[in-house]
């Protein structure tokens, strides 16, 4: 079973930064943020590659999941062994690219690894955001397995004046996560039937408040809906509007979560928070952290 990180993207909330460095490799303290990614992805049980949808601007990503055994043995020969070891596992990480070199949306990008799927769901992984415990996308398949193996979103709820910048669902809560009754449909861990999706909705037309996070568990036929597909919203591939058309043929679930179980990378802010929030639940890194942060009440 693979997975996919589109990860083509030009970075142009992160200028100038980004002019040599990709946002993908930007770091949360000394692992960049799609390393996070792709250990999430490998989290759920029978994923044993993630395929990175890149551009050929960005090699250093390459780069940096290739083995360097000459690196290695300097980091060995200078007594730092624990150092060689993380430099060894980010290279040892089974990961394959793919290229998109013309930015044609979401949609586009998932298909451009169609060839390295094997008729197999896959998961979809989108880099902006990373769920440190990893368990939203092991919990997905849940509920895939429940549904004999339907393709399953994650969602959660979102602000009506917001719904516009995402993928909004419609559908009914059909269940939870651990079986029991809902107390309350939008809560976390609660399961829809999906009827509907649509991309970037007016607020008058949203179907419902409940967004697509960016973590997704598809059927392999989604790859012959994405070859065929339209521009949408945007003038962009999307990928929404694929999984819309699947919807005719085959069923899919969304079960709810927190997204603030997640970090978000996607802007210097939230990049900036993550940082922090990754800081203070290291039990290595904490006290250092905050003796280096001073006062906090000066940073109000
Ligand atoms: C993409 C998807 C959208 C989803 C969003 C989550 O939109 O198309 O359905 O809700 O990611 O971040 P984008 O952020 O690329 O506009």
């Amino acid at each position: 079973m693979k997975a996919i990180i589109p990860a083509a993207g030009l970075g142009t909330r992160f200028l100038p930064a980004t002019k040599c460095t990709p946002k993908e490799l930007l770091p949360v303290l000394n692992k960049p943020v799609i390393q996070y990614v792709v250990e999430e992805a490998l989290e759920p049980r029978g994923v044993d590659e993630v395929v990175i949808v890149n551009s050929h601007e960005k090699p250093q990503i390459e780069k940096y999941f290739s083995p360097d055994q000459d690196f290695e043995a300097y980091l060995h020969a200078h007594g730092k062994d624990a150092l060689a070891e993380k430099v060894h596992a980010a290279g040892a990480l089974p990961v394959s690219f793919v290229y998109q070199d013309d930015p044609k949306g979401l949609g586009h990008a998932v298909y451009m690894a169609k060839d390295k799927m094997d008729g197999s769901p896959f998961f979809i992984l989108l880099g902006d955001y990373f769920v440190p415990d990893r368990q939203m996308c092991v919990n997905m398949q849940k509920v895939s397995e429940e549904h004999g193996g339907a393709s399953v979103i994650a969602v959660a709820p979102v602000p009506a004046d917001q719904v516009s910048r995402y993928g909004i669902i419609a559908g009914e809560c059909v269940g939870t996560l651990t079986g029991e009754e809902a107390q309350d449909i939008e809560q976390e861990g609660a399961v829809w039937k999906v009827t509907g999706l649509v991309e970037k909705p007016a607020p008058e037309d949203a179907p419902s408040h409940l967004f697509i996070v960016g973590r997704y568990l598809l059927s392999p036929r989604i790859m012959d809906l994405l070859a065929t597909q339209a521009a949408g919203a945007g003038g962009e591939i999307q990928l929404t509007d694929s999984m819309e058309r699947l919807l005719d043929e085959e069923e899919m679930y969304a079960l709810v979560v927190d997204p603030a179980e997640g970090c978000d990378t996607g802007t210097p802010a939230a990049w900036a928070a993550t940082n922090a929030r990754m800081a203070l639940r290291d039990a290595a890194q904490r006290e250092a952290f905050l003796e280096a942060l001073g006062p906090t009440d000066e940073l109000k």
